[in-house]
């Protein structure tokens, strides 16, 4: 535990940022003051282009694994460091490389379109990458006689294959702990309090949650529309990290945090992404550890997915 104060912490960051031409991408689900130390904060489209951007020979992802191993990918010659190496995913979890290898094996003929919140073990299985942003784009951009096999979410598959009208499309079976415990009761429960509250839903919910949202959209496009609508309250359906960005920008605006089914546990925090606090941040920039490292012959694979995701999201506008 270093003792000192959060902008003592704050000017030790910048002063190191410098002196190793340094660069912060944050996610939006990190701690407010995460946030505030980064460059760049996105949701995962928006780190993942950045990071073909920045010409620093340092990034620090603060965010999840697969974020950090997503820019060690584009960015093999760029050291990339991820402030604590325990901060995974229970949706790239759910999606295991050998199940997984049998099942594309299984769908021989199926071009494969993968969410980024996987190991690179499974991109380097997958034909295109998809982030919650740019799916529907995706999806839509395949020639309707493709049959796809989309992975790992299946909240966010059954949404895609429902929006885009597709027959052929395989969803494997995985989930977000964190988006699966939002409950259509709760919310309801809620809307008495805020009736003019317009509810927000990540895809990652489950179907009933994504019915009842007035808009659902990657953290990005959540953030978006808090910030173009008229409405003055919303429910939030998303990890509440989001909710520090939607009010910096809307002060006048209420953002009320929707509950999890299980109420003893009070909000739907993702614990992955709140082990990065800016003390890991601060000691990982000094010690230049903990760093990401991908294979290369690992690497040369997964990338291909990533690169035709960046092509076809340029396309796509
Ligand atoms: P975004 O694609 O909206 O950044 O979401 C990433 C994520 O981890 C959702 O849980
Ligand atoms: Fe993974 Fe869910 Fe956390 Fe996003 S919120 S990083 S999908 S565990």
């Amino acid at each position: 535990m270093i003792n000192i104060s959060r902008m003592e912490l704050l000017e030790k960051i910048n002063c190191l940022k410098r002196e190793k031409d340094a660069a912060i991408l944050a996610h939006y689900y990190t701690v407010s003051q995460v946030q505030d130390a980064a460059d760049c904060v996105g949701d995962s489209l928006a780190l993942a282009q950045q990071a073909v951007k920045l010409r620093n020979k340092l990034l620090v992802v603060c965010g999840v694994h697969f974020m950090g191993e997503t820019v060690k990918i584009l960015s093999p010659d760029k050291k990339v460091l991820l402030p604590d190496m325990n901060a995974g995913c229970s949706l790239a979890e759910s999606c295991d490389y050998a199940a997984f290898k049998r099942f594309v094996d299984d769908h021989k003929g199926y071009t494969v379109v993968s969410y980024v919140n996987t190991s690179a073990a499974v991109k380097s299985l997958t034909d295109i990458c998809c982030t919650s942003g740019n799916a529907l784009a995706i999806v839509n951009s395949l020639p309707a006689s493709e049959k796809i096999l989309f992975a790992p979410d299946r909240n966010l598959g059954d949404y895609i294959k429902t929006q885009a009208g597709r027959k052929d499309m395989v969803v494997w079976d995985g989930a977000c702990h964190v988006h699966e415990q939002f409950s259509v009761e709760k919310i309801v429960e809620l809307k008495k309090q805020y009736p003019n509250a317009k509810v927000l839903a990540h895809p990652e919910c489950k179907k009933p949650v994504l019915i009842l949202a007035d808009k659902v959209g990657s953290t990005a496009a959540l953030l978006k529309y808090s910030q173009v609508s008229d409405d003055r309250e919303f429910i939030v359906a998303t990890e509440p990290g989001i909710i520090y960005q939607m009010q910096r920008s809307n002060p006048q605006k209420i953002f009320i945090p929707a509950p999890p089914a299980d109420s003893t546990c009070g909000c739907n925090d993702c614990e992955f992404m709140k082990l990065i606090t800016l003390e890991k941040l601060y000691l990982c920039l000094k010690n230049e550890s903990p760093e990401i490292a991908v294979e290369e012959s690992l690497r040369r694979k997964a990338e291909k997915s990533i690169v035709r995701m960046l092509e076809m999201s340029k396309n796509l506008g």
